[in-house]
C-alpha cells in the first residue's frame, strides 16, 4: 500500500514519520517547534504551518507520494479538518487540513487528515501497543496539558463536536489554578509536566525533567513527593472518568508517564481509593502506554491510512 506520514507537533520538535503497516516507523524528519523562544504557545499559525510543511516535503521527497495525518493538541472537529480551539496553540477554527492539502498538492495521496494529539495516541495503542484486545478504554497523555481520548465499544468515541475526551479541562478544583484554555481548575493544572514541576519546586527540588525523574528513581523526597502528588491528582481523575464510562483499561501516555511506576503506582491507589463501588466492580487497570514518543506519530499515520 501507499506509504503513510504521522507528524506531531510537541513543545520542543516537531516529528514526522513514515510509518508502515505494521506502525514500524521507517524513516522520520524533524525540526524545531517555531516560537519565540517561551515555547509554541507564542508561536503563529503560519510559522506552525511552514514547520509541518517542511518536515511532510522532507519525507516526501524520499518516499514519494504519502497519506498524511497531522496530531494536533487541540479540539479538531469530528472530520479531521478544522482546529476548531487549541489551548496551547495559535489556532481558532483554523482549516488546517486544507490549507496543508493546497500547499502539499500532489505530494499527498487524498486529504491531509487532522486528529487530536491524544486520539492518535489511543489509536496507536489500540493497533499496535497495550490496548490491543481492549473494547473500553480511557487514554490519558501528559505533557505540557492533559490529552484524553475515549475508546467505547471498540470505536474512537468523537462526540458531537469532535470534542469528546478532553478530560484535561475537567475542573477538579472551583476556582482553581487559572488555565490556557481560559478556565480554572482544570485537571490539567494539577496533573501534567508543569503541574509535576510546579510540585516539584513547592517540595523544594530545583530540579525539571528527566533530572527529576532521575532524582525520583534514586530516592530524592522532594522528587518522589512531587510525583506521589501528580500521580494523586492523575489517580482521582482517572477514577472520575472510570465512573463515567467503566473502562477495562486507563492507558498513560506522554513525557510525564516516562517515570513509570513512580507516577503510576500512587495513581492506581488513588483510583481504588476513589471509584464509586470501587469494592463491588472489577477495577480498570491503570498501565503505562507502550508506544512512547511515538504514538502520535504512528496513530496520525494509521488514521490517515484508513481514511482513504
Ligand atoms: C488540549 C488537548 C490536547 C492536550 C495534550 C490539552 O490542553 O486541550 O486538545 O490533546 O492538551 O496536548
Ligand atoms: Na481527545
Ligand atoms: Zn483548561
Amino acid at each position: 500500500g501507499v506509504p503513510s506520514i504521522g507528524v506531531d507537533i510537541g513543545g520542543t520538535k516537531v516529528l514526522a514519520a513514515v510509518v508502515d503497516e505494521a506502525g514500524r516507523v521507517v524513516d522520520t524528519a524533524t525540526t524545531a517547534t517555531p516560537g519565540k523562544g517561551s515555547g509554541i504557545d507564542d508561536a503563529t499559525a503560519e510559522e506552525v504551518e511552514d514547520a509541518l510543511v517542511s518536515v511532510i516535503g522532507a519525507l516526501t521527497r524520499e518516499h514519494g507520494r504519502c497519506t498524511v495525518g497531522v496530531a494536533a493538541a487541540g479540539f479538531v472537529d469530528a472530520v479531521g479538518e478544522r482546529v476548531r480551539f487549541a489551548p496551547h496553540l495559535p489556532w481558532r477554527d483554523e482549516p488546517l487540513a486544507q490549507r496543508l492539502t493546497d500547499r502539499l498538492g500532489h505530494r499527498v495521496v487524498g486529504e491531509v487528515h487532522v486528529d487530536n494529539d491524544a486520539n492518535a495516541a489511543l489509536w496507536a495503542e489500540v493497533r499496535f501497543g497495550v490496548a490491543g484486545d481492549a473494547e473500553h478504554v480511557v487514554m490519558i497523555t501528559l505533557g505540557t496539558g492533559i490529552g484524553g481520548a475515549l475508546l467505547l465499544g471498540g470505536a474512537l468515541h468523537r462526540g458531537r463536536n469532535g470534542m469528546a475526551g478532553e478530560l484535561g479541562h475537567m475542573q477538579v478544583v472551583p476556582d482553581g489554578r487559572l488555565c490556557e484554555c481560559g478556565g480554572r481548575g482544570c485537571w490539567e493544572q494539577y496533573c501534567s509536566g508543569r503541574a509535576l514541576g510546579r510540585a516539584a519546586a513547592a517540595a523544594g527540588s530545583e530540579l525539571s525533567g528527566p533530572l527529576l525523574t532521575e532524582a525520583a528513581q534514586s530516592g530524592d523526597p522532594a522528587a518522589v513527593a512531587a510525583y506521589d502528588e501528580v500521580g494523586r491528582w492523575l489517580g482521582v481523575g482517572a477514577a472520575n472518568v472510570a465512573a463515567a464510562v467503566d473502562p477495562e483499561l486507563v492507558v498513560v501516555g506522554g513525557g510525564v508517564s516516562a517515570a513509570g511506576e513512580l507516577l503510576l503506582a500512587p495513581a492506581r491507589r488513588a483510583l481504588a481509593g476513589s471509584l464509586v463501588g470501587a469494592g463491588h466492580r472489577d477495577l480498570p487497570e491503570l498501565v503505562g502506554a507502550r508506544l512512547g514518543p511515538l504514538a502520535g506519530v504512528v496513530g496520525v499515520a494509521d488514521l490517515a491510512r484508513d481514511m482513504l
